[in-house]
């Protein structure tokens, strides 16, 4: 086994995948949007900050179409007791209206938080949204959408790397890292 358990911020993880297994996930991502948009009008990708950094880079670069990206970040917050929850797009700098969408993040758990992002996205009109995760967690999906790239369907227990934290850190290590039982 490739690389050895680490420890961050007080938690023990234990590799779960290589630097080139997750290259070659990504390679086969990057393959299937290609063919999926090969002749057609383009996607915007929108990197979801902060965890999507890392595979955004990597996707982009295998992707080799000419894409524009964005960066956002998604916020909800609660509002006053008679408005309820309020969320929004922060980092937007174009408006999405008619645009081919590409969501791009790093993991899709319950999905509940993606679920709103594209509610937003349609009503802001955009034509089509599409997904790419590099990782999913069947067992905790609670959406009713389909994630249509996705790099490595992951068992339901917690990870770090590759762009993911703990408590804000571990998004540097190169591997991808499972909490040690
Ligand atoms: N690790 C880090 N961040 C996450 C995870 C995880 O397993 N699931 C959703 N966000
Ligand atoms: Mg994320």
């Amino acid at each position: 086994m490739e690389g050895e358990t680490v420890e961050v911020a007080g938690l023990k993880f234990t590799p779960y995948l290589s630097q080139s297994q997750i290259a070659s996930r990504v390679g086969r991502v990057a393959a299937e949007i290609r063919s999926y948009y090969a002749g057609q009008e383009l996607p915007i990708l929108l990197c979801m900050l902060n965890g999507a950094f890392v595979f955004a880079a990597d996707l982009l670069r295998a992707l080799q179409m000419e894409v524009e990206i964005e960066f956002i970040r998604y916020s909800s917050y609660q509002g006053t007791a008679s408005c309820g929850e309020v969320s929004e797009i922060l980092g937007l700098r174009q408006p999405l209206r008619g645009k081919r969408v590409l969501v791009v993040e790093d993991i899709v758990d319950s999905g509940l938080t993606m679920a709103r992002l594209m509610q937003e996205l349609e009503r802001q009109g955009a034509k089509e949204v599409r997904i790419a995760a590099m990782f999913t967690k069947p067992e905790a999906f609670r959406g009713n959408y389909t994630v249509h790239h996705v790099g490595e369907e992951l068992p339901n227990r917690f990870v770090v790397g590759y762009g993911l934290d703990y408590n804000g850190l571990g998004r540097g290590l190169p591997e991808l890292y499972i909490r040690t039982e």
